[in-house]
């Protein structure tokens, strides 16, 4: 029998296991965490590496049509006016005058309470996959205390960037429930400023990146120019991005800081863009398939026509259920020549490039997949995370929390137990294997407790594979026990076959 917890307890579990056993803090923990940044601790970080390699060799070293790249996190601040982040990279907020608390306004939901015809009052919320039910609770609850008769209007929530100035003080504040302390919706810049040399006037303000892509069209002319490149082409990143989110939450769904992982990738202005689109759709979520998100898990969000930026021609997110509710994972823009074309004027550099099959100068359109790391890393948590059933060494069945995570990115990628720790002929050559393995892979050695206690705490890690060195190993034929993490099921093979098997699992 296998089973989630419950969408509400999954994320507490999830934050739990993660802090018990080493793969995520928060960070600053020592002096009360930080809102919005976390650690990542021997285990997170080997998995968050395995994320981020997984992904380099699969869009960058196995393809022929794209280039990796590393930019700076400080740029030029010129790059950051051209690309309209300065002027634009805001998020709607709204604070909340007595409690001091501020909420992003597009993610804060008010509705009238009407009835008989008559506004009574308002309800708020914050966003929550209950928030319909809470704010629909709240307004009989008004009616109730108004003693009103007649019947209540359904009750249509719409966000705090709709609202009117005359509802201002009206809207209770969602932190006291009373009226009269919200602010009306104001622009707050994401982009984190700091000063670069000695100077302190404004002349020296420079930002922290918000996005990688930006490193990527300052530098396409530097890879036109040098590579190898031909239309179509792209160039990946993967690195720190930072941005003052208002509202920080969901672990580490949205911070402050954070990792992405970005292609911009160049195209004819007279390519078939929708078929080129389509097409980056389906690898990504072949790509996050392949890394163990079940397929089912994975919806697309196409942004309407009306809600487009004015230079996006299509926008699709690919949606994860996390366990906060149905979230975007993964954007893949379609944005014209914008970019290049605003570096153009901004740096009078001239951004065409000469396409050798059309024979043709022009400066290129671009699709963007854009994929955040530490979301990726959620997802695949929460898809790992399982609790199941199994008998223990003594036959009693037993329930078992495990992390079902593909070997590819499994922190630990298999554990080599000796069967007894005080039988030398096993330790040795459990140490030997051990030694061999460790050449390869990130592996572990555990040679303490009983055999059902060392394989529980590697499944909790979701280390698939566990070998056990045994008497057969040394007094017979050599082979080792090798042991499914998902299955419990254990077979015995010689070493050879052991490597062949790892390599197709971890490498393939
Ligand atoms: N260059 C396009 C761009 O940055 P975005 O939708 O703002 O687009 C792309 O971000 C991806 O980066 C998101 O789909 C998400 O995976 C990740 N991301 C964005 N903001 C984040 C945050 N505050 N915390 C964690 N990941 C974030």
């Amino acid at each position: 029998m296998t089973a989630k917890a419950s969408s509400d307890g999954l994320m507490e579990e999830i934050v739990g296991l993660c802090k018990r056993r080493g793969f995520i803090f928060p960070s600053s923990e020592i002096y009360g965490g930080y809102n919005g940044f976390y650690d990542y601790g021997p285990l997170g970080v080997e998995l968050r590496n395995n994320i981020k390699q997984t992904w380099w060799r699969d869009m960058v070293q196995r393809r022929d049509d794209i280039e990796g790249l590393d930019s700076t996190i400080i740029m030029h601040p010129d790059i950051w006016k051209a690309s309209g982040h300065v002027d634009g990279f805001s998020d709607p907020m709204v604070d909340c005058r007595e409690s001091k608390l501020r909420y992003r306004a597009d993610q804060l939901f008010f509705a009238p309470v009407i009835v008989a015809g008559e506004t009574i009052g308002y309800v708020s919320v914050v966003e929550c996959p209950e928030q319909q039910e809470i704010a629909e609770k709240a307004a009989a609850d008004i009616k109730r205390k108004a003693a009103k008769q007649g019947t209540l209007d359904p009750i249509v929530l719409k966000d705090y960037t709709e609202s009117k100035p005359e509802e201002y003080d009206l809207i209770p504040s969602p932190a006291t429930g009373k009226p009269g302390s919200l602010t009306a919706p104001r622009e707050f810049k994401l982009m984190f400023e700091t000063k670069v040399g000695p100077l302190a006037d404004e002349s020296a303000v420079a930002y922290l990146r918000p996005e990688t892509a930006q490193g990527i069209f300052a530098n396409y002319k530097n890879i036109v120019d040098t590579g190898r490149v031909k239309i179509p082409f792209g160039i990946a990143q993967i690195g720190k991005a930072f941005r003052n989110e208002i509202t920080p939450r969901n672990f580490i769904f949205r911070s402050r800081e954070f990792e992405q992982m970005e292609i911009e990738f160049f195209i004819s202005p007279n390519a078939d863009w929708k078929t080129l689109h389509r097409e980056w759709i389906d690898t990504c979520i072949d790509w996050l398939v392949s890394i163990g998100l079940p397929r089912e898990g994975i919806t697309e969000d196409i942004h309407p026509e009306d809600k487009l930026a004015f230079y996006s021609q299509a926008t699709t997110d690919l949606m994860f259920q996390f366990p906060h509710g149905e979230q975007e994972l993964w954007g893949i823009a379609c944005r014209g020549d914008y970019d290049l074309m605003q570096h153009q004027k901004h740096s009078g550099k001239s951004m065409t490039i000469f396409d050798e099959t059309s024979k043709e100068k022009y400066v290129p359109h671009v699709i963007e997949p854009s994929l955040g790391v530490d979301r990726t890393l959620l997802a695949v948590l929460t898809a790992a995370y399982t609790i199941d059933e199994v008998p223990n060494d003594k036959g009693k069945v037993e329930q078992r929390t495990l992390l079902k995570f593909s070997p590819k990115v499994a922190p630990v990628k298999a554990a080599i137990f000796p069967l007894l720790k005080n039988k030398p002929e096993l330790v040795e050559r459990a140490q030997g294997l051990y030694k061999k393995l460790q050449r390869r892979w990130n592996v572990f050695y555990d040679a303490s407790g009983a055999i059902g206690r060392r394989y529980r705490r590697q499944d909790e890690i979701g280390t698939p594979f566990g070998i056990t060195i045994d008497f057969d190993t040394i007094e017979k034929d050599g082979t080792v026990t090798l042991r499914d993490r998902d299955t419990c099921e254990q077979r015995r093979v010689t070493e050879d076959e052991l490597f062949q098997f790892l390599e197709e699992q971890i490498d393939g």
